[in-house]
């Protein structure tokens, strides 16, 4: 009886210290977690600029060690092009200072070949292009530039012209012997055909073309081409067209934004054409455009005519403070990595620098001006590094020990850009 009696007390000991310890967990675990999210969790420089794909995908043909720069027909001119406006552009890249700045490739887009001839050459349109891709390449070649030209991966192009599927061999070989330095490759009618099996056959015909030629692939990002591209191409389109929009322009941002880790010298990620100077955005819009394609090693094509640039327009892409961030040797795209305010539309985008030096943005992406704040701890800096804070669109330093954080005023749709140079080595908090 005695020894039940013992049993039946141990039980209920347990059963009530049982009960105990679970009302103690439940109260505490929450605790314990937000404990952790303050205080050891603090994201490490690595983790907030995961490069840990960079350099391993990338095409070795020796090109796009920094991202290509240049200009592309296809934004303001569509399907009206011929060999004077093309001319035209090149002379206006040199007389500009453009082709000085990086500025040299002259990209003529969709609309230069109706059609094959009886032996299957493409044969451009004798009425824009009459002198021939040859003579032009010659023109382009004499002022020290570039020149690239469009095909498709289907049977026809986007505007209905031949393509190159299963022509890939002979089209290659022509494009090299009329001297063209680029190809843009689309994505139109292409029969289903997964991307993967239609794009290798044309970097193998480049191969043997007897020149070296970019590859610029054009899928639209549509099977996620940062993950099989860099052993492709020089740069691959992360995202459907641009247009001329604020709308467009922040959507594709954040669509790119995603394959960050993977663009690298050798193959960038492409969130599409400059549409700087068309006239569908503000300054302010266009500005921030501008300095996020920069700041993602975004291929620097301008798409407006430069032949009748505003100063406006010319004052935001001869930004040369601002194209040495993007063409900066290490090669690593900037990324978002902070967002605050209504929908996250206060953002801080960075990304860094060769000489330990950090290009920073703060883009205000709300319809009213606010002050946005970069932490060190967002940047994936030292908490105590002290640095020196260059403003890029206003040239000039504009803090010469900030610790900590730095913020700024910035208005509606617009951004400010920095250079960050900390003033001591270790800087980093990496993993
Ligand atoms: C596609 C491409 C564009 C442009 C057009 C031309 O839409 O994505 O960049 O080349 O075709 O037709």
């Amino acid at each position: 009886m005695a020894k039940r009696k013992i049993t039946l007390f141990l039980y209920t000991l347990i059963l009530s210290l049982s009960v105990v310890s679970l009302a103690v967990a439940v109260r505490l675990t929450p605790v314990l977690q937000t404990q952790e999210k303050l205080s050891i969790k603090r994201p490490t420089f690595n983790q907030i600029f995961d490069t840990s794909k960079y350099g391993i995908l990338q095409l070795n043909n020796g090109l796009a060690q920094t991202p290509q720069m240049g200009w592309n027909s296809w934004n303001f001119f569509a399907c009206n092009i011929d060999e004077t406006v093309i001319k035209e552009t090149a002379d206006a890249l040199i007389s500009t200072g453009l082709a000085d700045l990086g500025y040299v490739y002259v990209n003529i887009d969709d609309c230069w070949c109706p059609t094959r001839n009886f032996e299957g050459q493409l044969v451009p349109d004798p009425i824009a292009f009459p002198s021939g891709i040859k003579a032009l390449a010659d023109y382009i070649h004499g002022k020290g530039l570039k020149l690239g030209i469009y095909s498709d991966a289907g049977a026809f192009t986007c505007q209905v012209r031949p393509g190159s599927l299963y022509h890939e061999s002979d089209d290659a070989k022509l494009f090299a012997s009329w001297g063209v330095d680029y190809l843009k490759y689309d994505n139109c009618y292409n029969l289903g055909i997964p991307p993967k099996e239609r794009y290798p056959p044309m970097r193998e015909a480049l191969n043997v073309s007897g020149r070296t030629i970019f590859y610029s692939i054009c899928e639209w990002g549509v099977d996620d081409p940062a993950l099989w591209a860099g052993k492709l191409g020089n740069s691959w389109r992360t995202t459907d067209d641009i247009n001329d929009s604020w709308a467009s322009m922040t959507a594709i941002a954040d669509l790119n934004d995603k394959w960050a880790a993977y663009a690298g010298p050798g193959g960038w990620n492409d969130p599409d054409m400059l549409e700087v100077g068309n006239g569908g955005m503000t300054y302010q819009e266009y500005r921030s455009h501008f300095s996020i394609w920069a700041l993602m090693k975004a291929p620097l094509l301008i798409g407006c005519d430069v032949r009748n640039m505003t100063a406006e327009t010319f004052e935001i892409v001869s930004n040369e403070e601002v194209i040495a961030v993007n063409q900066d040797p290490l090669g690593v795209q900037g990324r978002k990595v902070n967002v605050s305010g209504p929908d996250g539309c206060y953002q801080v985008w960075a990304g860094p620098l060769s000489g330990d030096r950090w290009a920073v943005v703060l883009w205000n992406r709300c319809s009213k001006a606010n002050t946005i704040t970069a932490t060190w701890e967002a940047l994936g800096l030292k908490s105590g590094v002290s640095v020196s804070v260059r403003d890029l669109w206003q040239h000039k330093e504009v803090a010469v020990d900030a610790v900590s954080s730095f913020g700024a005023q910035v208005d509606a749709h617009d951004c400010r850009m920095y250079m960050f140079t900390p003033h001591t080595t270790s800087l980093r908090n990496i993993a």
